[in-house]
């Protein structure tokens, strides 16, 4: 496993693998790497010939008010990881390789990057697909894997790719979870122990709406909103900051549920904000909302 340090040796040697006609796998990360990220890498392993992880913290992502400082970084503990399987290069720059002085860039997402997520971490999507549009210049890579548990990131990066025409696949992977349901993230580290017992109530609220839409056949998105905010604020410790149902291609909010939908929610468990979502296809063309 080589460990690059500069755009300019990642990309001479992303331009000898791609000369040698070999494929690309690419996964970019913050670090802090735990079961979810592994997985996006494995399936990045088995899918191409090379496989190229990046651990970057991304300033420009995080707001004034954020935990950018305090984000957790552990690249000893990270590499280590990383060896156990199949990553062929861990590009790993600093602030200053990525935002040299004078940086002023930045790709503008529009709307989409400004609701759910985006209307309490104002500009943080620009941020995200500035950092993912010079990791693909840098990277070169033929494939890109992202995983669900940020969906809304997802459909960002999927418009990136296509509306900046970068020779690009973007892969989805599902959501990795603890045993009880919470979805593995690099921020549960700052969950003391009450605070990551109450943190399951992401799930069980997610659990919840699905089985309003799926098993129930209920379309009503305002009720069904309604039982999960009054199972999450049931919680000891939690602080709604949104609950919504969205389309999944463009994260319109819906009304009657009629089609595919993504159950997107943000809660803070004491200061800590997490994020979860489930896609759940419903029983179309059968729901009824009789019982709304
Ligand atoms: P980070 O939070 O480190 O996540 C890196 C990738 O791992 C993202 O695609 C994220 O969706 C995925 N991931 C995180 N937790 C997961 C889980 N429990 N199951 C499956 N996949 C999971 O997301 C970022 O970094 C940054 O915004 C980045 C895209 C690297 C740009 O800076």
């Amino acid at each position: 496993m080589q460990i690059i340090r500069t755009i300019k040796d990642m990309q001479a040697l992303s331009r000898n693998i791609r000369d040698e006609h070999k494929t690309i796998g690419f996964v970019p990360t913050m670090g802090a790497l735990h079961e979810g990220h592994m997985s996006l890498m494995k399936r990045s392993g088995d899918e191409n010939d090379f496989s190229i992880v990046s651990i970057f913290v991304n300033p420009v992502q995080f707001g004034p008010n954020e935990d950018f400082r305090q984000y957790p970084r552990d690249i000893e503990g990270d590499l280590n990881k990383l060896s156990s399987i199949k990553v062929d290069i861990v590009f790993f720059p600093d602030d200053k390789e990525m935002y040299p002085d004078g940086f002023s860039t930045s790709v503008n997402i529009g709307s989409v990057g400004e609701i759910l997520c985006g209307a309490s971490r104002h500009g943080h999507f620009n941020g995200v697909a500035t950092v993912v549009a010079k990791l693909c210049n840098i990277v070169m890579p033929h494939n890109a894997y992202f995983g669900q548990k940020d969906f809304q990131q997802t459909v960002v990066i999927k418009k990136l790719i296509k509306e900046l025409n970068f020779d690009i696949d973007v892969i989805v992977c599902p959501t990795v979870r603890e045993h009880d349901g919470l979805a593995m993230s690099s921020r549960n580290i700052y969950l003391n122990h009450e605070e990551r017992k109450a943190a399951t109530v992401l799930y069980r609220a997610l659990k919840l709406g699905e089985d309003l839409i799926s098993s129930k056949g209920l379309v009503d998105a305002l009720y069904i909103k309604n039982e999960m905010k009054n199972l999450i604020n049931s919680g000891p410790v939690s602080n709604i900051d949104y609950v919504e149902i969205v389309t999944t291609e463009h994260l319109e909010k819906v009304e009657k549920i009629k089609s595919p939908v993504a159950i997107c929610i943000a809660v803070r468990i004491g200061k800590t904000r997490l994020i979860d979502n489930i896609i759940t296809t419903g029983i179309f063309p059968f729901a009824t909302d009789y019982q709304t």
